[in-house]
This record gives C-alpha cells, sequence and structure tokens, in this order.
C-alpha cells in the first residue's frame, strides 16, 4: 500500500519486512541492514544477483561508527561537506554487517540521504536500511512512489510517499585508496563539487566491461527502458535514419520541426542541468509506455550533471553492451 505514515513503514521494518522509501535521488527498496532475512527479500525481490552489493543508509553521523573502521580524513570532510545528500563513501565495514550486504567485500558503502521522511525513519529505528533503487535488476529507477507500484504491486507490503525525488539520479560513489579518492559511479553529485572538498581529482574506475564490476551501476546495460534506445550528438542524421518510424526525442537544445511520428520531450526548457536531471528518469518511464519503435536521446555536454546524464543515457542504449 502506497502511505505516508511513517508508523506504519517502521512496523514493517521492525518485521524484517522490505519497504519502499523515498530519497531525494531515487526510491530505494529498504530493509534492516543487521538481518539477513531483510536482505534476502530484497534481493529475491528485485530478481538481483548476489554478487552486487547494497548500500547502507544512516539517519545520524554517529551510526557511521557502528558500520564503517578507519574512516579515512577526507572521508569524514566529504560526509561533512555532503550528508545529508546524494553522496555514498565507500569505507572498510564493520563485522556488524553482514557479508550478504556487501557481497563479501571487506567495503561497505554507506550514505545519509536527504529526505525528511526518511530520516525520521532512520532517526526511529535501532537499525540502519540497506536500500537499493526499488526496481527490477537493469531497468530505469524509480523516481516517484507510483513507479515503484507498478513495478512491484503489493509485492512490497509499504511504499512510503515522499512525492517526486528532487534529484531523480542516483548517488555519487566514491572510494579511498592509497593514492586518494576514487569515483565508481557518477550521481547526484557533481564531480567538480566533490574536487572542490578534496582539493585532488578523483580517479575514474572504469569497469564497465566486466560482469562482475566492483560497483555494477557501472555495468553496461543499465537504468534501461525497454524500447530500443540511442546516445547522439546528431540527433537530425537519427530521425533520417528512422523516418516513418514512431520514435521518441529526449533533446537538451536541439530544434526539431514536430510531426506526427514524434514524441518530443525536453529534458529542461531552458537548459538547467539540475532541473534536466530531475525529469529523466520519469521522463524515461513515460516514453517507455508509449509503444515506441525507438527512442533518440541527445547528448549533454560533458560537464557537471551532463557527465551524470550522459552515463545514464549511455547505460541505456544497447549500445553499450
Ligand atoms: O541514490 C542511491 O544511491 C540509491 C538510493 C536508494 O539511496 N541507491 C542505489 O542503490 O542506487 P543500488 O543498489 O541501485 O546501487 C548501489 C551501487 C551498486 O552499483 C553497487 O554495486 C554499489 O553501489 N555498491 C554497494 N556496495 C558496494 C561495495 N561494498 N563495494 C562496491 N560497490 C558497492
Ligand atoms: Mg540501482
Amino acid at each position: 500500500m502506497i502511505t505516508t505514515n511513517i508508523a506504519q513503514a517502521k512496523e514493517a521494518l521492525m518485521q524484517n519486512d522490505v519497504v519502499a522509501i523515498p530519497t531525494e535521488t531515487v526510491y530505494g527498496l529498504a530493509g534492516n541492514a543487521f538481518s539477513e532475512t531483510a536482505v534476502k527479500k530484497i534481493f529475491a525481490l528485485k530478481k538481483r544477483p548476489f554478487y552486487n552489493p547494497l548500500i547502507v543508509h544512516i539517519g545520524s553521523a554517529e551510526q557511521l561508527q557502528e558500520i564503517a573502521l578507519d574512516i579515512p580524513p577526507m572521508a569524514m570532510q566529504l560526509a561533512k561537506a555532503f550528508w545529508p545528500g546524494p553522496l555514498t563513501l565507500l569505507l572498510k565495514k564493520q563485522s556488524s554487517i553482514p557479508d550478504l550486504v556487501t557481497a563479501g567485500s571487506t567495503m561497505v558503502a554507506v550514505r545519509m540521504p536527504n529526505h525528511p521522511l526518511t530520516l525520521q525513519l532512520l532517526q526511529a529505528l535501532p537499525f540502519p536500511l540497506v536500500a537499493p533503487s526499488a526496481n527490477p535488476f537493469t531497468s530505469i529507477s524509480p523516481t516517484n512512489a507510483l513507479h515503484v507500484y507498478q513495478y512491484f504491486k503489493e509485492e512490497v507490503p509499504v511504499i512510503l510517499d515522499g512525492g517526486a525525488c528532487s534529484k531523480g539520479v542516483e548517488s555519487t560513489i566514491v572510494g579511498f585508496d592509497e593514492k586518494g579518492p576514487v569515483l565508481y559511479r557518477l550521481g547526484a553529485l557533481a564531480l567538480e563539487d566533490i574536487e572542490a572538498v578534496t582539493h585532488m581529482p578523483l580517479r575514474i574506475m572504469n569497469n564497465a566491461q566486466h560482469n562482475r564490476p566492483d560497483a555494477p551501476g557501472m555495468l553496461g546495460r543499465h537504468y534501461a527502458p525497454r524500447t530500443v534506445t540511442y546516445l547522439t550528438d546528431n540527433v537530425e542524421e537519427l530521425l533520417q535514419q528512422f523516418q516513418g518510424k514512431k520514435i521518441g526525442l529526449l533533446l537538451w537544445k536541439a530544434k526539431i520541426n514536430p510531426n506526427n511520428h514524434y514524441s518530443i520531450y525536453y529534458l529542461s526548457a531552458n537548459q538547467n542541468m539540475e532541473e534536466a536531471t530531475s525529469n529523466l528518469y520519469a521522463l524515461l518511464h513515460d516514453l517507455d509506455k508509449q509503444e515506441l519503435d525507438v527512442i533518440i536521446a541527445e547528448r549533454l555536454p560533458n560537464e557537471g550533471l551532463g557527465r551524470t546524464i550522459n552515463d545514464r543515457l549511455q547505460r541505456a542504449t544497447r549500445q553499450a553492451e
């Protein structure tokens, strides 16, 4: 059921049931991070392979000590600067975290989400929550409660409705090695903003080609609509190629003459990258429902959140495989 009642969500979580929770990035499928029963239910619902680890969500800075060890000073600096917010840190895990959560890794991913309902819920619970995005494995992440319901119906007993997600794409994931900070997944926090705090560039972990990558958010095909999708700098050229087909257009700034075969959407009318990011998945969900032959997406400038949007659109295409 879809509800705004935190007590109901809490009750289900206390029984090691799964609850969909709103965050500022995307909706998550949440469960007790310390309970293997709850964690297994999440994997089963998502049809997610066990090699793909989960992010632990906390409601206060103190909770971090229960979860992680030997936290690098730079991680603390980033947490101070961006939590609650769309930044996930990869840290050495405490033994309290079941191996199932981290897929056997000694590292655990942690973040403090910035959503009033979910922060209240986390603060009312005696345990942190694991929460992958609330979508079946590899499909588009949900950015409102209805998206979650459409995917899982009554299989998820409680969907906590916190409205549309303000950021609209997943958190940025950052880890650390002896040489400094490493980017594991582009996300809702721009690299430039992180580097303004680290004062050093993030090295990019690019393992998109692996079948068992360190961060499966980097898997080749992910975040994908069912409709065949293309990403291009030259929209006109692809329109020529698909003449006569029913085409969905997801545009940044290209000017296209409307016609009966086209379903045209702009990510942001005045090319605001934050707005574009928050609209991205909802528009992909919409386009995917329209029984189109093909979706053509226009590439954004490769800077700030444009980089994140291009990354997700690239993974939505078939060429990425
Ligand atoms: O914004 C978000 O991060 C959302 C909301 C719900 O918080 N969650 C999310 O979770 O995107 P998920 O499971 O869809 O993506 C988590 C990513 C995966 O690619 C996973 O492999 C990576 O984080 N990850 C989690 N734990 C990890 C670990 N121990 N080592 C390496 N990567 C890890
Ligand atoms: Mg996901």
